[in-house]
């Protein structure tokens, strides 16, 4: 038996005024699969969910959710999706028990709310007012609230911009329990370390369009020239000496008076056995040598040349 996509979207456009926020988007989302959708600010994120989940309309293109489409369906589709918007504004004198169970009442079908809130790690918090919570534990309210009613296909937009590292390892459980439950999500963020942990494939989007597709491996195979980043100290005379022996020292990036030397390599080990070996041939001395791998952050700065980030 074949797997229907939750979603299948076929050139999406939005203009706002004049500009082009959302440029001719295809997407598609398998049951329990998870979509990272990475981009600068401005790059049409929060435009393209909205428009997946029927919030605006579409000036271009086509949206299937569950083999259904908002202009005909839109009330069944919204029993299977659940949201949680960049900004969100709830009461903050109910505590956490009484906002869920809110949300769990617009739904005909109840949902187990006891579980959700085991679930989202919220047991220790149930009767606390949200004005007491921290940004961590408001965020799992949130999802909770997206949750209440099982939905097939969950939206999380910028889900954990502004946590902490650890409120932000906490949410990423709670999102990764949900896949495991084959839920389907779209997520946006801007940062790639969450798209690289949560997402089974990201699409990467700056200025409306999807300049890149495919699973973290995929984008660097296909955008990086290099597989790593060999970082080194030495004099200048010795960076002369080696790279006249090493031709692909040659392209080397040097920052702070030899500090600093960067150079891409494509076979990570081999690298270091030649650069060691024609050192130590030469006499040459070789500080602080550190090896990283490739991230999306460097797909990004290849495909734009520009960073990810701007905070
Ligand atoms: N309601 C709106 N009216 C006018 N322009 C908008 C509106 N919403 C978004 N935009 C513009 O569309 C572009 C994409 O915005 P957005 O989808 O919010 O990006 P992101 O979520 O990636 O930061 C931006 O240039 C933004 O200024
Ligand atoms: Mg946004």
């Amino acid at each position: 038996m074949s797997t229907q996509p939750v979603l299948k979207v076929n050139g999406l456009c939005k203009k706002f005024n004049s500009a082009l926020a959302v440029d001719h988007i295809d997407l598609e989302l398998m049951p329990g699969e998870c979509v990272a959708i990475l981009g600068p600010n401005g790059a049409g994120k929060t435009t393209t969910c909205e428009l997946l989940e029927g919030l605006i309309e579409p000036d271009q293109g086509n949206i299937e959710v569950l083999g259904m489409q908002y202009r005909s369906q839109r009330r069944a589709i919204y029993a299977h999706v659940g949201v949680q918007l960049q900004e969100t504004h709830l009461y903050k004198k109910y505590t956490v028990r009484e906002t869920i169970e809110l949300f769990a009442s617009f739904y005909p079908e109840k949902s187990n709310t006891e579980q959700l809130i085991q679930d989202m790690q919220l047991q220790r918090k149930q009767h606390t007012r949200l004005e007491h919570l921290s940004g961590g534990q408001k965020q799992r309210v949130y999802l909770a609230c997206a949750l209440v009613h099982s939905p097939k296909v969950l939206f999380l937009d910028e889900p954990t911009t502004g946590l902490d590292p650890q409120a932000r390892m906490h949410l990423w459980q709670s999102i990764e329990a949900q896949k495991k439950q084959n839920v389907a999500v779209i997520l946006t963020t801007h940062y790639m370390e969450e798209a690289d942990k949560l997402a089974d494939r990201v699409v990467i989007m700056d200025q409306g369009k999807v300049i890149a597709a495919g699973t973290v491996r995929e984008l660097i195979q296909n955008h990086c020239h290099a597989r790593a980043i060999l970082t080194f100290q030495t004099s200048r005379t010795n960076f002369q000496l080696l790279s006249e022996q090493i031709s692909w020292l040659r392209s080397a990036q040097v920052t702070d008076g030899f500090q600093k030397i960067q150079v891409g390599v494509i076979e990570p080990s081999e690298a270091i056995q030649t650069l060691m070996q024609c050192a130590s041939k030469n006499n040459c001395q070789i500080e602080e040598l550190s090896l990283r791998s490739l991230t999306l952050e460097d797909v990004f700065l290849n495909l734009t040349g520009r960073s990810l980030r701007d905070d």
